[in-house]
Formats: C-alpha cells, sequence, structure tokens
C-alpha cells in the first residue's frame, strides 16, 4: 500500500544553481618585492603621463597599454595572472586547462583621498580582474573607504530583495594588497571613495578569450538540469 505523498527536499540533492556568478579573489603569496616594483613603475609613469578618464573620478588612469609594458614587473604579473584565468575559465568549461588564446588589455589606477570610480562594467570582454598592487592606508573612521562593490547582475531582482544574501544585494569586497580579483567583464561595479593617506593603486584588465576549439558548440548548448 502506497504512502501518503511526502516531499523530503534535501538541498546539496535537490537544488540546482543556476545562474551562480563566479567571482575569483585569490592572494599572491611572496608578492612584496614585485608589489613595490609595479608600484615605482607606476608612480613613474604617473608623472609622465596624464592619464585618461573612464570611471575614474580624480583618479589617475594610465592608458591602456600596459600589459604591453617592456618591463620585467609586468611580465611577472601577467606570468601570475594568466594560469588563474586559464585554469577559470577551463574549470567553467569542464576541460582544464582552457586551451585557447587571451588577449589582455591592462591599466593602472592612482586613487588618493577622494577618488573613487562610479559604476561601470567593460563590456566587449569576457573577463575583468583588478591587482591590488598598494590598497594604501585604512581610514580607522571611514570603514567603506576603497571597496569594490558589485551588483547582482540578474537585473531585476533587485525590485524585491531578500535579507540576508540570494537575491538583489551588492558583494562588497575590501580588498587587501597583493590580492588577485576576477570577475565577468558584464557584471557592474564600482569602488568607494578611498579616505586614506598616500595612494591606492591598482592594475585592471580585460581577457578576451578566444580560438579554443568546442567553445562554439558549448556557448550554444546551454544547460538543462534533470529531475530524477
Ligand atoms: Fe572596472
Amino acid at each position: 500500500m502506497a504512502g501518503n505523498p511526502r516531499v523530503e527536499f534535501e538541498p546539496k540533492r535537490d537544488l540546482v544553481l543556476s545562474y551562480t556568478t563566479p567571482i575569483v579573489y585569490v592572494k599572491v603569496h611572496d608578492s612584496e618585492a614585485l608589489d613595490g616594483e609595479l608600484k615605482r613603475l607606476i608612480l613613474t609613469e604617473e608623472k609622465a603621463k596624464p592619464g585618461v578618464t573612464k570611471s575614474n573620478i580624480r583618479g589617475w588612469h594610465s592608458d591602456t597599454d600596459l600589459a604591453q609594458w617592456d618591463k620585467p614587473a609586468v611580465k611577472t604579473l601577467f606570468g601570475l595572472i594568466d594560469p588563474v584565468v586559464r585554469r577559470l575559465s577551463g574549470f567553467l568549461v569542464g576541460r582544464e586547462p582552457w586551451g585557447g588564446g587571451m588577449r589582455y588589455t591592462a591599466w593602472a589606477n592612482v586613487n588618493r583621498a577622494g577618488s573613487y570610480n562610479k559604476m561601470h562594467n567593460h563590456p566587449g570582454f569576457h573577463w575583468s580582474g583588478v591587482y591590488y598592487v598598494d590598497v594604501g592606508e585604512r581610514d580607522a573612521n571611514e570603514t567603506d573607504s576603497g571597496k569594490i562593490e558589485f551588483q547582482d547582475p540578474r537585473g531585476f531582482v533587485s525590485m524585491l530583495p531578500i535579507p540576508g544574501k540570494p537575491f538583489g544585494q551588492t558583494t562588497s569586497i575590501r580588498p587587501r594588497s597583493g590580492a588577485l580579483l576576477i570577475f565577468p567583464s558584464f557584471i557592474y561595479h564600482a569602488v568607494t571613495p578611498y579616505t586614506g593617506a598616500g595612494e591606492r593603486i591598482s592594475i585592471a584588465f580585460n581577457v578576451l578569450l578566444e580560438g579554443e576549439s568546442g567553445w562554439k558548440k558549448d556557448a550554444e548548448g546551454g544547460r538543462t538540469p534533470s529531475a530524477t
């Protein structure tokens, strides 16, 4: 004899987590000497070039040719970033490591007290990221100084935010020096005003993935959950 209808919902088994958004935040170990050299290079460049205005309000934004600077420290940095982007891309398509090409565009940011970056995203690329050369000094009275904030990319979920994490919330990260952050380029993000002493120095980059066999098939294939 059949029992009464019942349901035993077990999130680990029965929950399909769709539309999760990958954000990498990983520390580069023993980065102090590299960071010192990058800081020296960037501040020298800042003295020599007027910079450009993009999302930066008051801060200095270098030209977007940093990935091509012929400097050992820059080559070292991108030698550290590239395997992470390659592993991340391969992991997400279930085929590690990513075997296609990667085209980088990069620039330096120098924010001093009062500088911030307004909300923006990076059209035309797959991944964007930031390497934090020197996050400057903390202002004890201003806990939101120099944070990067990500908007929930699922458009209208903010119409009815749920307390806690699930929908319509902002993800906020207070970076540390020597940390590497990578996120999908479509996510809108902003940097809160930096209020500490000295400079908050970062290197931002965009990555275009290209030329991996099988990519087109996966991009069209989608993913279909099935209940058993
Ligand atoms: Fe950005």
